[in-house]
């Protein structure tokens, strides 16, 4: 459904992928160039399918968000480093594999990014939240922070910011710039449904972030939704409108 103009914009994205080696650049790795990934799991676009349904009721919608949220955990993670350990099973010692004191935490960008945290909490169970709060300003259009609380240890952690629509990038720009500033360095993006504006400006403005996402969608429309999208997610999770 792409139309042909946007068609030449993920084009470009795609010819911008192709030239990262997979794996050249772990999440958020200082110096690399990161990698924007669309996660494409059966059981990932067969929930997805749901959400972007206008008939999908707002429980629904709430469990699909948190269940999609979770399923990608497993791409985001991917990278994480192991340490091999030993324990005794019922009928002997033998080796076995224990994550490296890697420590992660998850921002979500208020409001819609809460309804991806406690589908990335059960996976992560020992992972710290943080939070960031952001409005448009209606002169600038640009985003104003009006709330942000990280984990005071933010520097040691892989971060992961999580928002469900990559619309225009601003906002979620916006976060990894505050997260930087507060000494965050691996940082990731995650994000339901990407438009090709939005992976082009935090690509531009912060080049070494992972963008993990479910579907990379045609377009912005002239209200900055994304086409085809799935509406506002914030309303659709919270029942508002
Ligand atoms: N935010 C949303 O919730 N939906 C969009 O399509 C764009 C931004």
């Amino acid at each position: 459904f792409l139309e042909d103009r946007y068609r030449v914009r993920l084009q470009k994205i795609q010819d911008y992928e192709s030239r990262v080696s997979p794996g050249a650049a772990g999440p958020g790795k200082a110096g690399g160039l990161g990698r924007v990934l669309v996660i494409d799991h059966p059981l990932i676009q067969h929930k997805l399918g749901l959400v972007r349904d206008k008939n999908t009721s707002v429980k629904d919608f709430r469990e699909l968000v948190q269940e999609i949220a979770g399923l990608m955990v497993y791409e985001v993670t991917r990278s994480l480093s192991l340490e091999e350990i030993e324990v005794h099973t019922p009928l002997g010692p033998t080796k076995a594999f224990s994550l490296s004191g890697k420590k992660m935490a998850v921002v979500p960008v208020l409001r819609a990014g809460l309804g991806m945290v406690e589908g990335i909490l059960r996976l992560i169970p020992n992972a710290k939240v943080g939070h960031i709060g952001l409005y448009r300003d209606p002169h600038t259009l640009e985003p104003v922070e009006y709330y942000c609380k990280l984990p005071g240890d933010i520097e040691d952690r892989d971060i992961y910011v999580v928002d469900p629509m990559l619309a225009t990038g601003g906002s979620a720009a916006a976060a990894i710039e505050l997260v930087k500033r507060q000494g965050g360095k691996r940082i990731s993006l995650v994000s339901l449904i990407a438009a090709p504006e939005g992976v082009e400006r935090v690509r531009g403005q912060h080049p070494e972030v992972d963008i993990f996402t479910a579907a990379l969608d045609s377009h912005l429309n002239d209200h900055g939704y994304i086409v085809p999208g799935l509406g506002d997610a914030g309303d659709r999770l919270f029942g508002t409108k």
